[in-house]
């Protein structure tokens, strides 16, 4: 770690202060330097009902908050007392302020036919009204205020339409990304012991068709909970409907009258679960509420995009909203801020790498939002394909999910922001609700690299276990010592491993997981998690959900999961199995594609192994735990340097390196 550090040091002098002509493009800046960036964050720390109290007044509330902030560690409650609806501030509001005919979203189909791709945009009066129609329609389903309804869909507008008609009525949502597969449906669905499912025939996925009702049918198996599913049609595939349990969204949807309004809820009220890995067991839902949620997810996307409307302004935010980033930042922190917000549906690289690039010229994209893993695809791909297009609509460049490597912020900068757009790095998780450090793009100078300073509200530190400030450089854990409006509420179901996840190993503060460590001027640079969940292509896997699969093949007596370098991902998965007797003779590279593909069948493709390798046993403690650390060096190709004094075996090591085939 520490030599890690000293070398990002010394590599990373550089330092890019906010275009001197910012302002003249954006308009107005809402954090114009460093001086009103430390005023605000000095304010906001000190006096934080103040603070949020004034923000959440841009808001429309249907009766006031009593308190700000109610805070019994772990557990904060916002806004008490108010009650609102985050779907009536992101789009009803818009039309009663008279705003209906703004373009609230673009959206781009992945296929392309001579005529160019299907490309749709839709006004905040037309989003109202389909919402409306949804909600109606989940209504006519029996969804109640606070039924739990899932999602499950490709990256259509209807998407977006089904989570906001959710909000409306008062049912959380829990979307499953589309990229996950029924095994995962089925561990989500009865988690959330939901009864009605979103879906679509099928999703386009780089000209293919992903069967996203035929996994809903086989989850359904196993779901005898499941009442209802509602399919639209998007891809064409034929499939049965299940009579009596499934409907069809052009015949139930449309049908119905656009009156439902808003319900009002109480700030508290659960708005969606997310599921998200751990280190442990199965994935557990993260609970978002309503008030805190939805004013910290808007007024973060406003200061870290300097959003403004009616300025020309357009987004595009790359994220797929199976995960937090589209939650939060394509729908519920976009839409509030009279930005369109573009989505697309399919692959960065289909029918061509200069994908992103012609939907940015396409829509005169102001703001473009993706993840390191992409990048460093992009600048595989060449200069080439960005260079055919104009993007000099580009104003802000973002990035999320992992660190960025220098060489890949650099490249970004250049040949996508032309060197004259500030990158926002910006480093927030599921838990976060929204990004909790990250540059402002007209007042923070950036070190490639860095994720700079902490976010309004956000007292985030590096801290060792005792949970004292560790001095510039030290590594540490990365923690938040207060409350912010955005923070989860809990893991469904679960309030032990709440507890003990993130309010344990730091007595008093907020554990995100991650290693990092401030330098002399204070910036914060993420070192990468600190227990067994992976960062695959900026998004998470637990390294045990992937073992249990393997194990769940009957083909491995025993896996373990280890993260390794990968070019791309960041992290690539290494899988080390040891087979089961009657397999042990089919070791080799069949079996290898057919884990890999066992794998990707019953999670997803996210969770793929890139390597794996047979071996008789694993190293373990006298103690019989996996030595982890062992097997991430192996299958990083190092020498170990570990102490290997608790080995039950060493051979086990030798073996295991041997095995390189
Ligand atoms: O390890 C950090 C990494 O992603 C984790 C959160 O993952 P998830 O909940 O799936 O949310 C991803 C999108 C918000 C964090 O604990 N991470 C996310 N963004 C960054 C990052 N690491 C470094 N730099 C970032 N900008």
């Amino acid at each position: 770690m520490a030599s890690d550090s000293i070398k990002s040091v010394l590599v990373e002098d550089r330092v890019f202060a906010p275009p001197a002509d910012f302002a003249a493009r954006m308009g107005e800046v809402h954090v114009p330097d460093m001086a009103a960036y430390r005023a605000m964050h000095e304010r906001s720390i000190r006096d934080p009902e103040g603070f949020w109290g004034e923000v959440a007044r841009g808001f429309r509330w249907f009766a006031p908050w009593t308190r700000v902030v109610e805070w019994n560690l772990p557990d904060a409650k916002w806004f008490v007392g108010g009650t609102a609806n985050a779907c009536f501030n992101a789009v009803d509001r818009q039309v009663e302020e008279g705003h209906g005919d703004d373009v609230a979203s673009g959206w781009e189909g992945e296929p392309v036919g001579p005529g160019g791709p299907e490309v749709r945009r839709g006004t905040y009066r037309e989003l109202r009204d389909e919402v409306a129609r949804c909600a109606e329609a989940l209504e006519s389903l029996g969804v109640r205020k606070g039924d739990v309804v899932t999602i499950y869909m490709g990256m259509v507008p209807e998407l977006a339409v089904a989570v906001l008609a959710c909000a409306r009525i008062g049912a959380p949502h829990s979307v499953i990304f589309g990229g996950f597969a029924a095994q995962a449906i089925v561990d989500r669905v009865q988690d959330a012991d939901s009864k009605v499912i979103v879906t679509c025939d099928g999703a386009w996925r780089r000209g293919g068709v992903v069967p996203l009702k035929a996994n809903v049918d086989a989850a359904c198996e196993r779901l005898p909970g499941v009442r209802s599913v509602l399919v639209l049609r998007r891809t064409g595939t034929e499939g049965a409907m299940k009579n009596g349990r499934d409907r069809w969204w052009h015949e139930l949807v449309p049908a119905q009258p656009a009156t439902r309004a808003c319900e009002p809820v109480d700030s508290e009220h659960p708005l969606f679960l997310l599921y998200t890995s751990g280190s442990t067991g199965k994935p557990k839902g993260i609970l978002h509420t309503t008030g805190g949620y939805m004013v910290y997810v808007a007024a973060t996307a406003r200061w870290t995009f300097n959003l403004q409307p009616g300025t020309g302004q357009v987004y595009f935010c790359t994220a797929d909203l199976g995960w937090i980033t589209g939650h939060s930042y394509i729908v519920y922190g976009i839409l509030p801020n009279r930005v369109p917000t573009v989505m697309y549906e399919g692959a960065p690289n289909f029918p061509a790498e200069d994908r992103f690039w012609a939907i940015v010229e396409r829509h005169k994209a102001t703001h473009f939002y993706t993840a390191p893993t992409a990048i460093r695809s992009f600048m595989r791909w060449g200069d080439a394909h960005p260079a055919k297009h104009d993007l000099s609509s580009l104003r802000v460049l973002g990035t999320v999910g992992e660190p960025i490597n220098p060489e890949a912020w650099i490249w970004y900068h250049e040949r996508i922001g032309g060197g004259r757009c500030p990158i926002v790095d910006t480093i927030w998780q599921t838990e976060t609700g929204g990004h909790v450090i990250t540059p402002l793009p007209g007042a923070t100078p950036t070190v490639p690299g860095s994720c700079t300073l902490p976010m309004f509200g956000v007292d985030a530190a590096v801290v060792d276990e005792h949970g004292t400030e560790q001095p510039a450089n030290a590594g540490g854990l990365l923690v938040i010592r207060r409350p912010w409006p955005g923070m989860l509420r809990g893991v469904h179901g679960d309030r032990q491993r709440f507890v003990d996840t993130y309010w344990s190993r730091v007595k008093g503060m907020y554990l995100a997981g991650d290693g990092a460590r401030r330098d002399s001027r204070g910036y914060f640079w993420i070192m990468g998690r600190i227990d067994d969940v992976l960062n695959v292509s900026g998004h998470r896997l637990g390294t045990a959900e992937v073992e249990s699969s393997l194990v769940g093949s009957k083909l491995v007596v025993e896996a373990a999961v280890v993260g390794m370098p990968h070019e791309i991902k960041g992290t690539g998965v290494a899988a080390f199995c040891v087979l089961h007797p009657d397999h042990a003779k089919d070791a080799g590279d069949a079996m290898r594609r057919r884990l890999m593909e066992h794998v990707a069948k019953d999670i997803g493709a996210i969770a793929r192994p890139d390597v794996i390798r047979f071996t008789n046993a694993l190293p373990k403690t006298r103690s019989g735990k996996i030595m982890r650390r062992l097997l991430r060096d192996v299958a990083a190709g190092k020498e170990t340097t570990q102490d290997t004094t608790t080995l039950e075996d060493f051979g086990v090591l030798a073996k295991l390196r041997e095995s390189d085939e």
